[in-house]
């Protein structure tokens, strides 16, 4: 069959063409990305020499270059990862969060209404479903939790999950929808903590913690998520809500002493910093119904996740470097400088 993977450029779309090719070497693989700040060709060096694989730099937005593609390539699952994904920049300017995360989900859709689909899967977030209290680690996020969300990047995710149920409802389409935890592991753009923690502890700067750093975030290794995309669109019902995490909370602080343990770098590098404006306490995951349903489980423990991304980002020094040389560094400036 013929996939399309959208933000495949990008941190969990690029893992996820690597594991299709991977795993599912009949199969063709056709990535759309318009290469924003988060997007990387480097990324896909290897995925080029693929005969079965095509790279189209796409704007989800652009209804006609999209409905072009769809006139040539017939895909028969659209697996929609494109996002603008970094809720410190939706803070700063949401705007582009609306028009790709909603407008370009909308988009996409119209193609798959227009042109048949077997499949359109939506990747979404557990940020949909808002934070809960440090103080009740017994409650979890389900599929029914409600949507509440804090960040124009969560609200801009939560609107394109309403509009991917309404599409299933109103027009028949058969959509998925994952909701993940935090990922990590290769590929993963400098401007999330752990790669952001990685990169400043090799270079000796200052590790920017927000607040006192007792967030609690449920961190998942990048190929489990993969697999778990795999078995909804393969496996999954139409219609329906995964959650995706693999009961893993850790609090930030304790992520970043292991970073500078992992290194041997003192933790006085860890520098505390101004709060990120409505900082989400902690995000939890139940996935029971991805356990019973299609019998996924986490394969790589975080003690191991860790191990392997730090080899990966020491054995890759160009890939990030090349990054956070760039203008990027304007970013960080903005972001770091007078916090
Ligand atoms: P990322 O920022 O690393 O990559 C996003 C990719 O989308 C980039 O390659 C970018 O060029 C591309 N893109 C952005 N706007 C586009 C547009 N208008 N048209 C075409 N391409 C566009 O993001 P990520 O961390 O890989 O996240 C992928 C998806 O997974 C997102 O939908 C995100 O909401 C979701 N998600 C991420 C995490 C996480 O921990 N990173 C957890 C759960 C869900
Ligand atoms: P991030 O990787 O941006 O993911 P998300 O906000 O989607 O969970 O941040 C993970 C946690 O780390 C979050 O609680 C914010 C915190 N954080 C820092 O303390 N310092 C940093 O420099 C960054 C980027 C994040």
């Amino acid at each position: 069959m013929t996939v399309i993977v959208t933000g495949g450029a990008g941190f969990i779309g690029g893992n996820f063409i690597y594991y299709m090719l991977k795993n599912h070497p009949e199969d063709r693989v056709v990535c759309v990305d318009c290469l924003t700040y988060a997007g990387n060709l480097s990324t896909l060096k290897e995925a080029m020499e693929h005969s079965n694989f095509r790279f189209c730099k796409i704007n989800i937005c652009d209804r006609e270059a999209v409905y072009g593609l769809f006139e040539e390539e017939h895909p028969d699952v659209v697996i929609n990862f494109a996002a603008e994904s970094h809720v410190d920049r939706s803070i700063e300017n949401p705007e582009v969060f609306l028009q790709t995360n909603i407008l370009g989900t909308a988009v996409m859709m119209d193609a798959c209404r227009k042109y048949g689909i077997r499949r359109y899967h939506q990747v979404s977030t557990d940020e949909v479903y808002g934070d809960l209290p440090l103080d009740r680690p017994d409650l979890f996020f389900t599929e029914e939790t409600p949507i509440h969300t804090s960040s124009p990047y969560s609200s801009s995710k939560a609107g394109a999950d309403l509009l991917v149920l309404a599409y299933h409802r109103t027009y028949g389409l058969p959509v998925t929808i994952s909701r993940c935890s935090n990922n990590y592991g290769p590929y993963h753009f400098p401007e999330k903590l752990i790669p952001l923690m990685i990169a400043n502890a090799l270079a000796d700067k200052p590790l920017p913690v927000y607040g006192e750093g007792l967030n609690v975030r449920d961190w998942l290794y990048v190929e489990d998520h993969c697999r778990a995309i795999d078995l909804i669109v393969r496996k999954g019902r139409v219609g329906e809500v995964y959650n995706v995490g693999g009961h893993n909370e850790m609090r930030n602080i304790d992520i970043v002493k292991l970073i500078c343990k992992e290194f041997g770098k003192p933790e006085s590098l860890i520098t505390h910093v101004t709060d990120r404006k409505g900082h989400d306490m902690r995000y939890a995951i139940n996935p029971t119904k991805i356990y019973n349903e299609l019998g996924w489980l986490p394969e790589t423990k975080f003690a191991d996740g860790i191990k392997k991304t730090i080899r990966w980002y020491l054995e890759n020094r160009e890939w990030w470097e090349n990054i956070i040389n760039g203008e990027y560094q304007n970013y960080y400036e903005r972001m770091y400088g007078n916090r």
